[in-house]
C-alpha cells in the first residue's frame, strides 16, 4: 500500500542543517528545526519510501554559516534538505517572510518540474510552510498533512494576558495574517499531526475551522543514544567515552557545591527561566515541607545565567524571585541552582545522576504544551511529577511513570514528591515504566509507522482531477510535463466560426499528452466556462479571466493565490472609480463584469478620451493598466494585471519557454499579449486596434477567421 512514497516536507524558518543543528540560537531555530530533520530522517529510513526532501530557505548571509547557502544538502540517497531563495538571501525572521512565499512556490515549482517526479505527499510545518505546502498540494493533488508547532490565536491569547496590546502584537508579530493563513490550512489539510491530545483541543480548538480537519496525535521521537537509562553506567561492561565522562564529571561537581549532605535524592527542575514554568511554585512547595528538606536536596536548572541583572525583565524577574525565596526558607546547603550547563552532553547525564541518588524529576508549570523534558528524563529511568496541564497528561497515560499534580497546589506537589522518595518499591516501578514506555511511544521509528498507517487511505484516494474530460492528472503534473501551451481570447477568436472550432477541440485531444491549453478572455472565469461548455469545448488548464486580472486551474473554485497575491500591490479600486465616473462619455459597464481587480466601462472611440484618462489618473499617482478594446471596452486593471503579464507568469511559474507558448487573439485586449514575447497569432478577423503590430516578428497575421485563423498560425510555426 504504502509503496515508494515520496515526501516533500516543508519548514521554511529558521537555520535547518543536518549536523551541528544551531538550536537556541534565535527565536526561529529551535525544537521545530530538531523535529523537521528527525522526522525526515527517521521517514527516509523506511522501506516503503522512496525519498523525502526537507525543503527550508536558502539564506546566504555573513551572519550565518555558509551551510545554509548550499542548494541541496544530500544527507543519503533518500534524504535530501533541499533550499529554495525567497525574499532575498538575508536571514530574516519568520514574521517579515509572508510577502515572499508566493516567490517560494514559483521556484519550489520549478525545482519540481527539473527534477522530474512528482510527490506524493506534501507536509507543511508552521503556518508560513502550511501555506506553501497546501498551495503546491492543490497543484500536485497530493495529500497535504499539516503539523503547526505552535498557533497564531493561542499565543495571541498569551501575549494578551501579559499585557501587551493589540497594536502591538501586530506590528510585532503580523498575527492576524497568520490566524487567518491558519484558518485556511486547517480547512484545506487532509489531516493535522500534534503531539498531543490537548494541542487538538485547546489549540486548533479556537479556530474557526478547527472541526473541519483530521487529527492525528502522534509524539515525536527522543534520541535513545543519548537518553540511555542510568543503570548503563553502573554496568562495569558499559564505556562511557571521555565526552560523557567529563560532562559527568562537570555536572556533579556543579551540583554539589551547592550542598551539604549531596548524596540524598536529588528533587531536579530543568527548564527556561520563564514565569509560565512556575520555578517559585515549586521552591514554594520545597520551602514549606520540612519532611521534604530532610529527605532531599532540590535543584533547580534555570537556564545560563551571567549577570542576572543585565538579563531581560522576565528571566531577571525569575531568577531574582528565585533566590529571594532560597533566602526566605533558609535553603542554604539543601538548594543548588548551577549557573551553567551544555545540553548536549550535561543534560543526559543529569538525568541518570539524579536517577542514581534515586530522586525525582518535577516540572510545575502552570501549563505545559507537550513536556519533551519529561520524556527525556523518563528515558534515562527518572520518574516524575509534573503539572496536570498539557501534554504531561499523555505521558503519564503512555508511560504511567509520574504524578501529575496541579501546579498551584504547593502541598500537593511536595507530597507526590515525597511518596515517590519514599516509597523505593514505586520508584523503581515508575523507573522501569519510563524507560520502557518511551521506547514504546516515543522513538521516530515508532513515530513514521504510526505516522505511514495514518495517511494511507488519503494517498489510496489522491485526489481526482476536477475534469475527467479534459485531464486525468493533477494539474502541477500536468504543467510539469507539458511541452507546449495554446492560449487563446475566446471572443471571435476561438468562438465564431462553429466548424473550424471542432477541429480545433479535435486538434487539442489528440495533442493532450504534450499540449496544455488555456483560455485569456475578458470574460469573468463563470461566463468562460458557461461558453466554451456550450461551444464543447473541453475544459482549459487554465483560465486566465477579466482580461487577465484573475487567473484560475481548470475551474473557477481553484484561483491561482500567487496571482492575486502579485497584482493587488498598489490597487485602489476606489479611488479611480471616483475619478472615472466624473468623465461623461464613460459608461459603467454591468455589475457582473466589474471585478475587484478590473473596472470596465464602455466608451466610443473618439479622440484625445484615452490621453485624458491617463492624465488624471496619473496626476493621482494610480498604478493601473488601462486597455481598450474592439473599439468599445476600456478596462482599468492593477498595474501588474493583464492578459499579457498572466501569460508570463504562467511561463514562468510553470517553466515553460516563450518559444513553447502560443497566444492567439483578434482584439486591442489582446495586443500586449500578442507582443510579450510568446509567439503571436492573430485571426484574419481582427479589430484595427491590432493593424500597428502588422510586421512584427513573433506575431503571425493569418488569412482564415476564428479558430481557422489559429489552426493555420499553429501551422505556419510548424507546430502541427
Ligand atoms: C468582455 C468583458 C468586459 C470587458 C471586455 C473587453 O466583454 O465582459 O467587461 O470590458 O471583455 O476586455
Ligand atoms: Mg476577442
Amino acid at each position: 500500500m504504502s509503496k515508494d512514497i515520496y515526501f516533500l516536507m516543508f519548514s521554511i524558518h529558521g537555520l535547518v542543517r543536518y549536523e551541528n543543528m544551531e538550536l537556541g540560537r534565535d527565536a526561529d531555530t529551535g525544537g521545530q528545526v530538531k523535529y523537521v530533520v528527525e522526522l525526515a530522517e527517521a521517514l527516509s529510513r523506511e522501506a516503503g519510501v522512496k525519498r523525502v526532501d526537507l525543503f527550508t530557505r536558502l539564506i546566504s548571509d555573513k551572519q550565518v554559516s555558509d551551510d545554509y547557502s548550499v542548494p541541496v544538502e544530500i544527507i543519503s540517497d533518500k534524504f535530501r534538505i533541499v533550499r529554495i531563495q525567497c525574499g532575498g538571501k538575508k536571514y530574516i525572521r519568520k514574521e517579515l517572510l509572508w510577502p515572499y512565499l508566493d516567490e517560494y512556490i514559483d521556484k519550489t515549482i520549478k525545482f519540481i518540474k527539473r527534477d522530474g517526479v512528482s510527490p506524493d505527499i506534501i507536509h507543511g510545518h508552521y503556518a508560513d510552510a502550511g501555506y506553501v505546502g497546501s498551495e503546491l498540494a492543490n497543484f500536485f493533488g497530493t495529500p497535504f498533512i499539516f503539523t503547526g508547532h505552535s498557533l497564531g490565536r493561542p499565543k495571541k491569547q498569551k501575549l494578551i494576558a501579559e499585557g501587551m496590546k493589540d497594536d502591538e502584537i501586530e506590528k510585532k508579530y503580523h498575527i492576524g495574517h497568520r490566524i487567518s493563513v491558519e484558518e485556511e490550512i486547517i480547512k484545506n489539510a487532509d489531516m493535522i499531526i500534534t503531539s498531543t491530545n490537548q494541542e487538538v483541543k485547546k489549540q486548533y480548538g479556537l479556530y474557526a475551522n478547527a472541526d473541519l480537519v483530521q487529527y492525528s496525535v502522534i509524539p515525536p521521537g527522543v534520541s535513545l543514544e543519548k537518553f540511555y537509562p542510568y543503570y548503563h553506567d553502573m554496568m562495569a561492561e558499559f564505556t562511557k567515552d571521555e565526552e560523557s565522562l567529563l560532562a559527568k564529571a562537570s555536572v556533579m561537581e556543579e551540583l554539589n557545591r551547592f550542598l551539604s549532605y549531596p548524596e540524598k535524592p536529588v528533587v531536579l527542575s530543568l527548564c527556561r527561566a520563564d514565569k509560565r514554568k512556575n520555578i517559585s511554585g515549586l521552591i514554594d512547595a520545597y520551602g514549606k515541607d520540612k519532611e521534604l528538606q530532610a529527605m532531599a536536596n532540590l535543584a533547580v536548572f534555570a537556564g545560563i545565567r551571567k549577570d542576572i541583572s543585565s538579563m531581560p525583565d522576565n528571566e531577571q524577574n525569575v531568577l531574582t524571585e528565585m533566590l529571594l525565596l532560597m533566602d526566605k526558607y533558609d535553603l542554604y546547603g539543601k538548594m543548588a541552582i548551577p549557573k551553567k550547563h551544555d545540553f548536549t552532553y550535561e543534560v543526559p547525564e543529569l538525568y541518570r545522576i539524579t536517577a542514581e541518588r534515586r530522586g525525582v524529576f518535577v516540572n510545575a508549570a502552570l501549563t505545559e504544551p507537550f513536556g519533551i523534558t519529561l520524556i527525556e528524563a523518563s528515558s534515562c529511568g527518572l520518574p516524575f511529577v509534573a503539572t496536570n496541564d498539557g501534554g504531561p497528561d499523555d505521558i503519564v497515560k503512555n508511560c504511567k511513570n509520574g504524578i501529575l499534580v496541579d501546579p498551584m497546589n504547593p502541598e500537593a506537589i511536595s507530597s507526590a514528591i515525597k511518596q515517590l522518595v519514599v516509597d523505593q518499591e514505586k520508584w523503581k516501578e515508575f523507573s522501569a515504566n519510563g524507560i520502557i514506555g518511551v521506547n514504546e511511544h516515543y522513538q521516530w521509528s515508532v513515530h513514521v509507522k504510526k505516522y505511514i498507517e495514518k495517511i494511507g487511505p488519503f494517498l489510496e484516494k489522491r485526489r481526482k482531477p476536477v475534469h475527467k474530460k479534459y485531464s486525468d492528472n493533477p494539474i502541477g503534473d500536468r504543467l510539469t510535463r507539458l511541452k507546449h501551451f495554446i492560449i487563446t481570447d475566446i471572443d471571435d477568436t476561438l468562438i465564431g466560426d462553429d466548424e473550424s472550432l471542432n477541429e480545433f477541440v479535435d486538434l487539442i485531444r489528440r495533442n493532450r499528452d504534450n499540449v496544455g491549453f488555456g483560455i485569456a478572455t475578458g470574460r469573468t472565469v463563470d461566463s468562460a466556462v458557461q461558453i466554451l461548455d456550450e461551444h464543447g469545448v473541453d475544459t482549459p488548464d487554465i483560465i486566465i479571466s477579466s482580461v487577465g486580472s484573475e487567473m484560475y486551474y481548470q475551474k473557477p473554485g481553484f484561483p491561482d493565490k500567487g496571482w492575486r497575491t502579485h497584482i493587488s500591490k498598489r490597487w485602489d479600486r476606489k479611488g479611480i472609480k471616483s475619478l472615472l465616473d466624473q468623465f461623461d462619455f464613460l459608461t459603467y459597464q454591468e455589475e457582473e463584469t466589474q471585478r475587484e481587480f478590473k473596472i470596465s466601462y464602455y466608451m466610443d472611440d473618439e479622440k484625445d478620451r484615452i490621453a485624458a484618462i491617463h492624465e488624471v489618473l496619473l496626476n493621482h499617482k494610480h498604478h493601473y493598466s488601462l486597455i481598450y478594446s474592439s473599439g468599445r471596452y476600456l478596462d482599468i486593471l492593477p498595474y501588474r494585471a493583464s492578459k499579457g503579464k498572466a501569460v508570463r507568469y504562467i511561463g514562468y511559474k510553470w517553466d515553460i519557454s516563450y518559444n513553447d507558448i502560443f497566444v492567439c487573439g483578434d482584439s486591442g485586449n489582446d495586443r500586449e499579449m500578442l507582443e510579450g514575447g510568446p509567439l503571436g497569432i492573430v485571426v484574419s478577423n481582427y479589430t484595427p486596434e491590432l493593424e500597428s503590430l502588422k510586421g512584427r516578428k513573433r506575431i503571425y497575421f493569418s488569412k482564415t477567421a476564428y479558430a481557422a485563423g489559429i489552426i493555420e498560425g499553429l501551422g505556419k510555426y510548424e507546430f502541427i
